[in-house]
């Protein structure tokens, strides 16, 4: 079968695709054709060894797969050759069939096509996760959400429009602002054009009660001199590069909370929490109250063109690979 592998931690562009043997799944495991994996940030950061996670190479990167069941390893149960899956598979997903834990993988609603599941998981459970589990956001509530086109950005805005919340998106293109405007915006700010925080006090002087933060550098700071008093902070991200410092008198002064966010190990530590979330994502996509919005689609032999178009700022919504 096909499979990106990098060789050595370096730069994303000496990703090759290359023949390998099909794996084959081991106790509790499922092996999957892959139909679409979705790209994440940290899969170009792990290609770098930058990520905190630093697999022995040679490695396929991709942690999160949409597809149809393969193969079933020994002491599976309830699963079938055949059944649509999502799954989240840690690494191995830029490939024609990957191995995932069952219990990592999750049967797909008939009406989700594998493209926009290949990259709902992780975006929309982390945004849920971070809105309703951390920050407990309510309806008629203002949510300020950073980065709001790219992958979690635009999930938040979707799911904070869900719940009823008054969706600020900050972005960096008119594309990008009317994109979001589409998913459920009331507002958006264009932070390439104007001065965040300026931009923020002049329409909001009453403050902001939850700002959703995926990016960092510059802009944290901003955002929390944005908050209304008891205003939440959610520490999603840092995909400008830099950790932002934050002068800690900025939350004492409003009673406000920096909260951190970490789906991936929240998933790991509350798996019964982590179900349900889904289930409550999977009900309202078919409402219609998420509408996942794919907004490239590369092939297997251009794996390194789609991680680069997230890690050059090009992605609307999710990128995806289909093998
Ligand atoms: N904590 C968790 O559990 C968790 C879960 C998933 C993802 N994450 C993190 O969340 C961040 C966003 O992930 P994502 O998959 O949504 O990525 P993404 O689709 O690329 O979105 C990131 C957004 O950040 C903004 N940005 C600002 N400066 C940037 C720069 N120098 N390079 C790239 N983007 C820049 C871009 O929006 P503008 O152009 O509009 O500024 C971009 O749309 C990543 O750091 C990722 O590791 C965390």
């Amino acid at each position: 079968m096909k499979a990106a592998l990098c060789h050595a931690f370096g730069p994303v562009e000496q990703l090759r695709i290359e023949d390998i043997p099909e794996p084959i799944p081991g106790p509790g495991e499922l092996l999957i054709a892959v139909h679409a994996a979705g790209v994440n940030f940290p899969d170009g950061l792990m290609i770098r060894g930058e990520y905190q996670v630093k697999p022995p190479t040679p490695f396929t990167p991709g942690s999160e797969i949409a597809g149809t069941v393969a193969a079933i390893g020994p002491n599976v149960d309830g699963f079938a050759p055949g059944d649509r899956v999502v799954a989240l598979c840690g690494m191995g997903g830029f490939a024609e069939r990957a191995i995932a834990q069952a219990d990592r993988a999750i049967k797909l609603p008939p009406a989700m096509p594998f493209d926009e599941a290949a990259g709902f998981l992780l975006a929309h459970g982390t945004s849920l996760h971070a809105l309703a589990d951390k920050a407990r956001l309510r309806a008629g509530e203002t949510l300020l959400v950073l980065g709001a086109a790219g992958g979690v950005g635009l999930a938040a805005v979707e799911l904070g429009a869900a719940m009823d919340a008054t969706v600020i998106a900050a972005c960096s293109s008119p594309e990008k602002c009317a994109l979001a405007r589409q998913h459920g915006a009331a507002d958006t700010i264009d932070y390439s054009q104007t001065d965040l925080k300026a931009e923020l006090k002049r329409r909001y002087p009453a403050g902001i009660d939850v700002a959703y933060d995926p990016v960092g550098g510059p802009f944290t700071e901003a955002a929390v001199r944005a908050l209304a008093w008891g205003g939440r902070l959610l520490v999603v991200g840092f995909a400008a590069g830099d950790i932002p410092k934050l002068p800690l008198n900025l939350l004492l002064l409003k009673e406000a909370q920096a909260i951190g966010v970490f789906w991936g190990a929240f998933t790991s530590r509350e798996p019964d929490h982590h179900r349900r979330n889904v289930e409550l994502l999977f009900r309202w996509f078919a409402e219609g109250k998420l509408k996942p919005h794919v907004g490239a689609r590369f092939p297997l032999t251009q794996t390194a063109d789609a991680i680069l178009h997230v890690m050059e700022r090009k992605a609307q919504g999710k990128v995806v690979v289909e093998p």
